[in-house]
């Protein structure tokens, strides 16, 4: 789909359907108002006869009003209109898109920019109408043999802005969220795959693919010879029961100078995790097809990225592999050396995210790296602290810390911190090696956490579990994308200094 931005008032649109919204209790907005004024009253007396009350997601399809150029009206209901937050006005363009992308039109006219959304700016509306429409149209049907394709599909979106001048702001939001819809929908894509498709290789393709369409996009693919050349046993622990090959993708993004220090994000790819040995119950383990989200999105924010030619360094580093029990496959209590020279007792086999991201985390020292921010899906206990709302983060370095929180508060993917106090840390004791790769029952997430700081003593480093909010489970069970929406506002926000 395509976007564009454009001013000047709305009687004046020759365009399939001209979209305004109405607030509760039947109250035009600006826009509507003056497609009133127009067409001698012709919205106000609707609303005088009850056709729309206004309340929020309401929507009111109109034809042939009255001195207009426009085909079709599509009336939005927007609720009170002092209430309108980030939630709400996401309600609001997704109604409006669902319904417009019904009507048969292939193109509309959105002045749903004009209404005020609490704290946010005319880029912010802009910018989001972009991400939402984007994501009220995505579907994942390619594993479906016969498609049910909308007749006429809404093709083209124009976003008015109030005023000439206000036209590059405009645009330049557009682009924004024409880059992040990208992203959030490539991450949505390979997370969607099957695991039997979206293997370690698999996932190699598609980042070396990206490699071929960006120029400033380089990327190289670590083998299992290598690996054990570089003494990632930790990695190596976890891929040992499956067929599948693992691999260790690098995407380096060059869009900085040379010199400029790397921004590091680190991934987890796990395309499937049974458990392993310590096999998982079989209620919903399908959805452990998910494992891969973190690997998803850190390819998804670089699209994003490369979409917008960031002036910046950035550097994927993806440990991807399957977690499968067989002969060969690690068992409880095995003792494992990491990259780092730690060894490790993996007393479950089922935490097996933290083995292949501290291999990964030990190898991103080379890049001398700026920071270091890795995503993974890491902890179910993660889902039970914060819900299906917000991220977690934990990490070693304020600042950044605070940078992806504030990303977050401006893209709408938000994110937590929970404590990562020596306290937790001491929960990690094992008799036999350096380190346990689990501590008792007691915050699953920060422990996790603090096995990953054993690794990052040398990094400005942030850790983000993204367990429950990547998908999302029931009958639109679906990848979400995030936190690609996050990850690219942070690198936008470096990218400004
Ligand atoms: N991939 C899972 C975490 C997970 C589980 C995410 C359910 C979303 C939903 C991870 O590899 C895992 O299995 N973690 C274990 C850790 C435990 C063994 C310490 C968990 O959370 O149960
Ligand atoms: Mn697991
Ligand atoms: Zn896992």
């Amino acid at each position: 789909m395509e976007f564009n931005v454009k001013s000047g008032s709305p009687a004046k649109q020759r365009s399939a359907c001209v979209v305004v919204g109405v607030f509760e209790p039947r109250r035009l907005s600006p826009a509507a108002e003056s497609l009133d004024k127009v067409s001698g009253g012709y919205l106000s007396s609707l609303l005088r006869r009850g056709d729309i009350e206004g309340q929020l997601g309401q929507t009111l399809l109109l034809h042939n009003i009255p001195k207009t150029l426009a085909d079709r009206v599509l009336l939005v209901g927007c609720g009170k209109e002092r209430e309108i937050g980030d939630k709400e006005f996401k309600r609001i363009i997704a109604s409006a898109v669902g319904r417009l992308n019904e009507t048969g039109s292939l193109e509309g006219v959105s002045y749903l920019t004009d209404i005020s959304v609490k704290t946010r700016d005319l880029h912010w509306k802009v910018r989001h109408s972009v991400e939402i429409s984007s994501e009220s149209l995505y579907s994942f049907d390619q594993l479906k043999s016969k498609k049910e394709d909308t007749r006429r599909p809404l093709r083209k979106l124009t976003l008015m802005v109030p005023r000439r001048s206000d036209l590059p702001n405009g645009e330049a939001a557009v682009r924004e969220g024409t880059a992040i819809a990208m992203g959030v929908s490539q991450a949505k894509d390979l997370g969607n795959l099957p695991g039997n498709i979206c293997t370690p290789s698999y996932l190699a393709k598609q980042a070396k693919a990206m490699g071929k369409l960006y120029s400033k996009l380089k990327v190289s693919v670590i083998e299992q010879a290598q690996m054990e050349k570089l003494g990632m046993g930790a990695l190596l622990s976890v891929t040992r029961g499956s067929r599948e090959a693992p691999k260790l993708i690098i995407a380096e993004y060059q869009g900085g100078k040379t010199k400029e220090k790397p921004i590091v994000l680190v991934g987890k790819g796990v395309t499937f995790d049974s458990g392993g040995i310590s096999i998982k119950p079989g209620a919903a383990m399908d959805e452990m097809k998910y494992d891969m989200c973190g690997a998803a999105s850190v390819l998804g924010t670089l699209t994003a990225c490369a979409e917008l030619d960031l002036p910046l360094n950035v550097i994927g580093v993806i440990p991807t592999c399957e977690n499968m029990p067989d002969g060969a496959a690690t068992k409880p209590g095995d003792i494992v050396t990491s990259m780092s020279g730690q060894t490790i007792e993996v007393l479950n086999t089922d935490a097996e995210g933290r083995l292949i991201l501290c291999d990964a985390l030990t190898y991103c020292e080379r890049f001398e790296p700026e920071s270091v921010v890795d995503i993974a899906t890491l902890t179910g206990a993660c889902v039970v602290a914060l819900g299906r709302h917000a991220s977690g983060v934990m990490g070693n370095h304020h600042p950044l810390i605070h940078e992806l929180l504030n990303a977050g508060k401006t893209s709408g993917d938000r994110a937590w911190e929970l404590p990562l106090w020596d306290e937790y840390n001491d929960q990690l004791k094992s008799n036999f090696a350096d380190i346990p790769n689990i501590a008792d029952r007691t915050a699953g997430t920060i422990t996790a956490a603090c096995f990953l700081s054993r690794f990052t003593q040398k990094l400005h480093w942030a850790h983000m579990d993204i367990a429950g909010t990547a998908w999302v489970s029931g009958d639109k069970k679906g990848a979400t994308g995030r936190p690609v929406p996050l990850l690219t506002q942070y690198l936008i926000d470096r990218s400004k200094g």
